[in-house]
């Protein structure tokens, strides 16, 4: 077994153009697959294809290309349906995870918030979980209640979900927290949700690139996630809703390609996925989400995830055992994290010390995460930390180059 893993994921960073290069004269150790993953040589050649060969305007056109061109973008909806269990128009293509959430919040919220009502989220979300519900609940006149995590676990205590109550009209919450890379019990908030008959949203952002997204199983209202943290590029990414409720929402943004008719004063418009796409849409982008699709299915998430846990239990073993090194959330390397680790070094800011880590071709993620909320909640030194990140094509040799790189941080600080 683990030889045909390892056989699968062996050199496996090779396919990846943009990790062959140094930094300060060293291999560059890329640990920041959280804030974006790299993309492998199938899907830049992809993207290059399509728009070498079939980059007309999808949905527009009658002529050869423009057929093929609506073509691949529909393929590349109906390959990213298949991959998340979902049906083509319940997958809609947006630039992001932001803006999908942004989707919900504004065209969606409205409609069960018209008597205020509260919007729950546990307090480790990222901003773009988190502000688009700071200014709906404050347009609507609806509270936003947040679910405090056990800080040593980084687990919602089974008490914080009674926050969701009979007023409850949304709960939104991450697959994955980006900061302590840990799982949200999705099934105890979707009951919890259900109970109480309140919507819920996935932000799987952080999930997808680690295991396979089964949305019809995990029962979830809404779910968003980017393309770019999965080896697809950056400009594309996903919003999925049940059909009754997508029927439900007005557009986002009005356009071209998302009308039926227009009148000189009104307009009809068409049924989602399209009633969100307004404008020309990213079709390079959609095509290498496909491609990295297939990419992750030729793995295959089991192989994904037994790499990637034997080398979060290094990383964080590793982490545990340096001198003046705290782990930020659980410190049990058995526990299961998907891709982030976070650390600080005692008493070292960490801008400081990843901009020395970066001298050692250590490329980590510093600073609060786009989890100001979080950072400030978990009451760790500067209200900030140091993440690692990881991805398929992450090593042992690139853990092992950042717990090397480590004690010279407070050394170079004489400290
Ligand atoms: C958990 C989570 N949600 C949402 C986002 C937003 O993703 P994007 O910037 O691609 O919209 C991120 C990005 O880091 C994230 O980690």
């Amino acid at each position: 077994m683990d030889k045909i893993l390892g056989d699968k994921i062996h050199g496996i960073a090779e396919k990846f153009p943009a990790l062959n290069q140094t930094v300060n004269g060293r291999r560059l150790v890329y640990l920041d697959s959280a804030a974006t993953s790299m993309r492998p040589r199938a899907v830049l050649d992809a993207i290059d294809a399509f728009y070498a060969r079939d980059a007309a305007n999808p949905h527009r056109g009658l002529y050869d290309m423009a057929q093929r061109a609506t073509e691949a973008y529909e393929g590349a909806r109906a390959a990213t349906a298949k991959f998340i269990g979902a049906d083509t128009d319940e997958t809609v293509f947006t630039r992001n995870a932001t803006e999908a959430l942004n989707i919900i919040a504004y065209s969606f919220a409205p409609l069960v918030l018209q008597n205020g009502g509260s919007i729950v989220i546990p307090i480790l979300e990222h901003h773009s979980n988190l502000v688009p519900w700071q200014v709906a609940a404050k347009k609507y006149g609806a509270t936003l209640r947040y679910l405090y995590i056990d800080r040593a676990t980084g687990e919602i205590p089974d008490a914080e979900l009674k926050k969701i109550d009979a007023d409850t009209k949304i709960v939104a919450f991450a697959h994955v927290s980006n900061v302590l890379g840990n799982m949200l019990p999705v099934n105890k908030l979707v009951a919890a949700a259900k109970a109480v008959r309140a919507v819920t949203v996935l932000d799987a952002a952080q999930s997808i690139p680690h295991f396979g997204l089964d949305l019809r199983a995990l029962d979830v209202d809404f779910a968003a996630f980017s393309g770019h943290k999965m080896y697809a590029p950056m400009g594309i990414g996903v919003l999925y809703g049940k059909k009754k409720l997508l029927d439900s929402m007005p557009p986002f943004l009005y356009g071209g390609d998302m009308i039926e008719d227009v009148r000189e004063q009104d307009t009809d418009f068409l049924p989602p996925p399209s009633r969100f796409e307004a404008g020309t849409q990213n079709a390079g982008g959609a095509v290498g989400l496909a491609a990295a699709i297939e990419f992750i299915e030729s793995i295959g998430y089991d192989a994904i995830a037994t790499h990637e846990a034997a080398l979060i239990r290094r990383l964080v073993a590793g982490l545990n055992a340096l001198p003046d090194v705290t782990v930020i959330g659980s410190t049990d390397e058995n526990e299961p994290r998907f891709g982030a680790v976070s650390f600080n070094i005692n008493g070292v800011h960490p801008h400081d010390a990843a901009t020395i880590l970066n001298d050692y071709g250590v490329a980590i993620r510093a600073g609060k995460h786009c989890a100001h909320p979080l950072l400030k909640y978990l009451d760790v030194e500067f209200n900030a930390c140091c993440r690692a990140s990881l991805d398929v094509y992450s090593t042992n040799a690139d853990v092992d180059a950042l717990l090397d790189a480590i004690p010279a941080v407070r050394k170079q600080l004489k400290l």
